[in-house]
Protein backbone atom coordinates (compact mmCIF):
# COMPACT_ATOMS: atom_id res chain seq x y z
CA UNK A 1 0.00 0.00 0.00
CA UNK A 2 2.71 2.20 1.36
CA UNK A 3 4.51 1.65 -2.39
CA UNK A 4 1.10 2.46 -4.10
CA UNK A 5 1.38 5.70 -2.16
CA UNK A 6 4.94 6.46 -2.98
CA UNK A 7 4.21 5.93 -6.98
CA UNK A 8 1.57 7.64 -7.10
CA UNK A 9 3.07 10.76 -5.47
CA UNK A 10 6.19 10.30 -8.32
CA UNK A 11 3.09 10.32 -11.00
CA UNK A 12 1.97 13.52 -9.59
CA UNK A 13 5.53 15.39 -9.16
CA UNK A 14 5.73 16.15 -13.21
CA UNK A 15 2.24 17.17 -12.80
CA UNK A 16 2.59 19.59 -9.71
CA UNK A 17 5.59 21.05 -11.54
CA UNK A 18 3.45 21.63 -14.35
CA UNK A 19 0.95 23.66 -12.56
CA UNK A 20 3.66 25.62 -10.69
CA UNK A 21 4.95 26.64 -13.96
CA UNK A 22 1.27 27.67 -14.98
CA UNK A 23 0.73 29.47 -11.75
CA UNK A 24 3.31 32.13 -12.82
CA UNK A 25 2.92 32.64 -16.14
CA UNK A 26 -0.35 33.30 -14.73
CA UNK A 27 1.24 35.81 -12.88
CA UNK A 28 3.30 37.65 -16.20
CA UNK A 29 -0.25 37.89 -18.01
CA UNK A 30 -1.79 39.44 -15.22
CA UNK A 31 0.95 41.81 -14.60
CA UNK A 32 0.86 42.79 -18.45
CA UNK A 33 -2.52 43.04 -18.58
CA UNK A 34 -2.82 45.21 -16.00
CA UNK A 35 -0.59 47.50 -17.47
CA UNK A 36 -1.95 47.53 -20.76
CA UNK A 37 -5.57 48.28 -19.09
CA UNK A 38 -3.58 51.76 -17.65
CA UNK A 39 -1.76 52.32 -20.15
CA UNK A 40 -4.70 52.28 -22.58
CA UNK A 41 -6.06 54.92 -20.74
CA UNK A 42 -3.11 56.55 -19.82
CA UNK A 43 -2.59 57.34 -23.19
CA UNK A 44 -5.78 59.28 -23.71
CA UNK A 45 -4.97 60.65 -21.10
CA UNK A 46 -1.78 61.89 -22.45
CA UNK A 47 -3.81 62.62 -26.18
CA UNK A 48 -6.30 65.13 -24.46
CA UNK A 49 -3.32 67.01 -22.99
CA UNK A 50 -1.64 67.19 -26.14
CA UNK A 51 -4.54 68.04 -27.85
CA UNK A 52 -4.31 65.30 -30.13
CA UNK A 53 -8.15 64.65 -29.23
CA UNK A 54 -10.68 67.04 -28.13
CA UNK A 55 -10.10 68.07 -24.17
CA UNK A 56 -13.27 66.88 -22.22
CA UNK A 57 -13.05 66.70 -18.28
CA UNK A 58 -15.87 64.54 -17.51
CA UNK A 59 -14.16 61.78 -19.77
CA UNK A 60 -10.74 62.87 -18.43
CA UNK A 61 -11.62 62.38 -15.04
CA UNK A 62 -12.73 58.69 -15.59
CA UNK A 63 -9.61 58.00 -17.48
CA UNK A 64 -7.91 59.37 -14.70
CA UNK A 65 -10.01 57.91 -11.68
CA UNK A 66 -9.47 54.07 -13.38
CA UNK A 67 -5.75 54.83 -14.06
CA UNK A 68 -5.22 56.01 -10.16
CA UNK A 69 -7.18 52.48 -8.98
CA UNK A 70 -5.21 50.21 -11.51
CA UNK A 71 -1.88 51.30 -10.89
CA UNK A 72 -2.29 49.35 -7.42
CA UNK A 73 -2.64 46.14 -9.49
CA UNK A 74 0.41 45.37 -11.23
CA UNK A 75 2.46 45.01 -8.27
CA UNK A 76 1.22 41.37 -7.52
CA UNK A 77 2.36 40.39 -10.85
CA UNK A 78 5.75 40.40 -9.74
CA UNK A 79 6.37 37.12 -7.99
CA UNK A 80 9.54 35.84 -7.45
CA UNK A 81 8.58 32.35 -8.75
CA UNK A 82 8.08 34.30 -12.12
CA UNK A 83 11.34 34.67 -12.95
CA UNK A 84 11.36 31.04 -14.42
CA UNK A 85 8.47 31.66 -16.74
CA UNK A 86 9.17 31.73 -21.00
CA UNK A 87 6.61 33.76 -21.70
CA UNK A 88 7.61 37.08 -23.21
CA UNK A 89 8.45 39.61 -20.52
CA UNK A 90 10.20 42.97 -20.42
CA UNK A 91 11.13 42.86 -16.99
CA UNK A 92 14.43 43.33 -16.11
CA UNK A 93 16.15 40.86 -14.19
CA UNK A 94 18.24 42.91 -12.11
CA UNK A 95 14.89 44.46 -10.60
CA UNK A 96 14.97 41.01 -8.30
CA UNK A 97 18.29 42.27 -6.78
CA UNK A 98 16.86 46.32 -6.64
CA UNK A 99 13.07 45.07 -5.43
CA UNK A 100 13.45 47.68 -2.62
CA UNK A 101 13.53 50.55 -5.41
CA UNK A 102 11.22 48.81 -7.22
CA UNK A 103 8.33 49.06 -4.70
CA UNK A 104 9.09 52.25 -4.17
CA UNK A 105 8.57 53.44 -7.83
CA UNK A 106 5.34 51.74 -7.88
CA UNK A 107 4.35 53.26 -4.76
CA UNK A 108 5.34 56.97 -6.45
CA UNK A 109 3.27 56.10 -9.41
CA UNK A 110 -0.18 55.30 -6.86
CA UNK A 111 0.35 58.29 -5.59
CA UNK A 112 0.99 60.62 -8.55
CA UNK A 113 -2.08 59.49 -10.20
CA UNK A 114 -4.16 59.32 -6.89
CA UNK A 115 -3.01 63.30 -7.17
CA UNK A 116 -4.21 64.04 -10.40
CA UNK A 117 -7.46 62.07 -10.33
CA UNK A 118 -7.66 63.86 -7.26
CA UNK A 119 -7.38 67.36 -9.56
CA UNK A 120 -8.98 65.88 -12.76
CA UNK A 121 -12.54 67.49 -13.46
CA UNK A 122 -10.60 70.98 -14.56
CA UNK A 123 -12.26 73.30 -17.49
CA UNK A 124 -8.77 73.73 -18.65
CA UNK A 125 -6.55 71.10 -19.50
CA UNK A 126 -3.22 73.37 -19.04
CA UNK A 127 -4.38 73.32 -15.03
CA UNK A 128 -3.59 69.56 -15.16
CA UNK A 129 -0.26 69.66 -17.11
CA UNK A 130 1.94 69.52 -13.56
CA UNK A 131 -0.33 66.51 -12.33
CA UNK A 132 -0.05 64.92 -15.45
CA UNK A 133 3.15 65.07 -16.33
CA UNK A 134 4.12 63.90 -13.18
CA UNK A 135 2.56 61.04 -12.95
CA UNK A 136 4.10 60.30 -16.64
CA UNK A 137 7.56 61.02 -14.89
CA UNK A 138 6.60 58.04 -12.90
CA UNK A 139 6.36 55.43 -15.24
CA UNK A 140 9.59 56.89 -17.42
CA UNK A 141 11.52 56.76 -14.60
CA UNK A 142 10.79 52.98 -13.74
CA UNK A 143 10.59 52.00 -17.66
CA UNK A 144 14.01 53.53 -18.26
CA UNK A 145 15.49 51.59 -15.04
CA UNK A 146 12.96 48.50 -15.00
CA UNK A 147 11.80 47.80 -18.63
CA UNK A 148 13.86 46.29 -21.70
CA UNK A 149 13.92 48.61 -24.37
CA UNK A 150 12.79 46.54 -27.43
C1 LIG B 1 7.53 50.46 -10.86
C2 LIG B 1 7.74 50.26 -12.27
C3 LIG B 1 6.77 50.69 -13.32
C4 LIG B 1 5.95 51.80 -13.33
C5 LIG B 1 5.84 52.88 -12.28
C6 LIG B 1 5.22 51.74 -14.57
N1 LIG B 1 5.57 50.64 -15.29
FE1 LIG B 1 4.80 50.08 -17.07
N2 LIG B 1 5.89 48.37 -17.00
C7 LIG B 1 6.85 48.06 -16.07
C8 LIG B 1 7.44 46.78 -16.38
C9 LIG B 1 8.55 46.08 -15.60
C10 LIG B 1 6.80 46.31 -17.54
C11 LIG B 1 7.07 44.98 -18.28
C12 LIG B 1 6.27 43.87 -17.65
C13 LIG B 1 6.50 42.55 -18.33
O1 LIG B 1 6.71 42.52 -19.56
O2 LIG B 1 6.45 41.53 -17.66
C14 LIG B 1 5.82 47.34 -17.89
C15 LIG B 1 4.95 47.22 -18.97
C16 LIG B 1 4.06 48.19 -19.35
C17 LIG B 1 3.14 48.06 -20.47
C18 LIG B 1 2.89 46.80 -21.27
C19 LIG B 1 3.41 46.82 -22.63
C20 LIG B 1 4.90 46.94 -22.64
O3 LIG B 1 5.34 47.94 -23.20
O4 LIG B 1 5.62 46.09 -22.10
C21 LIG B 1 2.48 49.25 -20.57
C22 LIG B 1 1.42 49.63 -21.59
C23 LIG B 1 2.95 50.10 -19.48
N3 LIG B 1 3.91 49.43 -18.77
C24 LIG B 1 2.50 51.38 -19.26
C25 LIG B 1 2.79 52.11 -18.10
C26 LIG B 1 2.23 53.41 -17.81
C27 LIG B 1 1.29 54.18 -18.71
C28 LIG B 1 2.72 53.77 -16.58
C29 LIG B 1 2.44 55.02 -15.80
C30 LIG B 1 1.08 55.50 -15.71
C31 LIG B 1 3.60 52.69 -16.14
N4 LIG B 1 3.62 51.73 -17.09
C32 LIG B 1 4.29 52.70 -14.94
C33 LIG B 1 7.18 48.83 -14.98
C34 LIG B 1 6.53 49.97 -14.58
Amino acid sequence: MKKLIMCAGLLLLPMLSNAQEQRSDDYVEYRQAAFNVMGWHFKKMGAMIQGRIPYDAVEFKRRAVAVSMLSALPSEGFLPETQKTELPTRLKPEMWYQKERFDKYMQDLIQATAELASQAGMEDKDDLRPAFGKAARQCKTCHDRFRESN
